[in-house]
């Protein structure tokens, strides 16, 4: 079944302190979101223990930004599957834009990491999408099913999130229409083995577009970036209309 994925990517913010005090502030706005939305929030490394902590017992699940594919190796810099699941985390970002573009992964390295992420019984969040060179250029059907192609090879379908996140929509307030977003992420569907793998939408995601985004039949949730680092805009997105 399609479970419907509401996540929030911190990205690069917030200390422990500041984790704690959105915490108690989101948890308190939340109210009575319907049972069967899944939320999900991914903090920095540094964020997870104190995060896994304080969520004991609530509907909350934590989900980490990154992992290796190793266990653990001379590996500066790196995080492995053992090391989150002994903080409780049950997702893991995969492939974001933002490791592609700025820190050399690619779909090789992708498709390693989310094999290490299953091996370890954690549910990996592939992000896909294309630039906006690339959507100008007619290019984003053929690079979505490129990006599928190579980073699903011998993955598990069965286990696995697909965040469709159009680079050019990231941070930029520029929301890709949703009945596009609609139209991509069927695309996406339509590639897949497993047809009942959670595909959410991601960039620009706020309060103020959520509803008509979660109106789309294709679209199961929403990987949600700088409108998650509020507490009262983020309890807002998980309770859309
Ligand atoms: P924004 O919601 O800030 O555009 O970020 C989206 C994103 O990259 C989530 O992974």
């Amino acid at each position: 079944m399609r479970k419907i994925l509401i996540a929030g990517n911190w990205k690069m913010h917030k200390t422990q302190a500041e984790t704690k005090d959105f915490l108690q502030a989101f948890l308190s706005e939340l109210g009575d979101a319907p049972d069967e939305r899944g939320i999900i929030l991914c903090p920095t490394f540094t964020s997870l223990g104190v995060m896994s902590k304080n969520l004991h017992g609530n509907r909350v699940r934590l989900g980490a930004q990154n992992l290796h594919w190793e266990d653990s190796g001379a590996y500066t810099g790196e995080i492995s599957g053992v090391m989150l699941t002994e903080l409780g985390v049950s997702y893991v970002i995969v492939g974001h834009s933002e490791r592609r573009q700025y820190f050399g992964e690619t779909d090789e390295t992708v498709n390693l990491r989310l094999k290490a992420a299953q091996n370890h019984g954690l549910t990996p969040i592939l992000c896909i999408g294309e630039t906006k060179a690339q959507r100008d250029a007619g290019e984003t059907e053929t690079v979505i099913e490129n990006q599928l192609r190579q980073d699903l090879v011998e993955v598990n379908q069965n286990n696995l999130v697909i965040a469709y996140e159009p680079i050019w929509a990231i941070g930029t307030g520029d929301t890709c229409e949703s009945t596009e977003a609609n139209r991509v992420i069927g695309l996406i569907r339509s590639q897949l083995t497993n047809k009942e793998v959670s595909i959410q939408y991601g960039g620009s995601v706020k309060p103020a577009n959520i509803d008509e985004i979660m109106a789309q039949p294709e679209i199961d949730g929403a990987l949600v970036g700088g409108a998650s680092l509020d507490p009262a805009n983020f309890a807002r997105i998980v309770n859309y209309q």
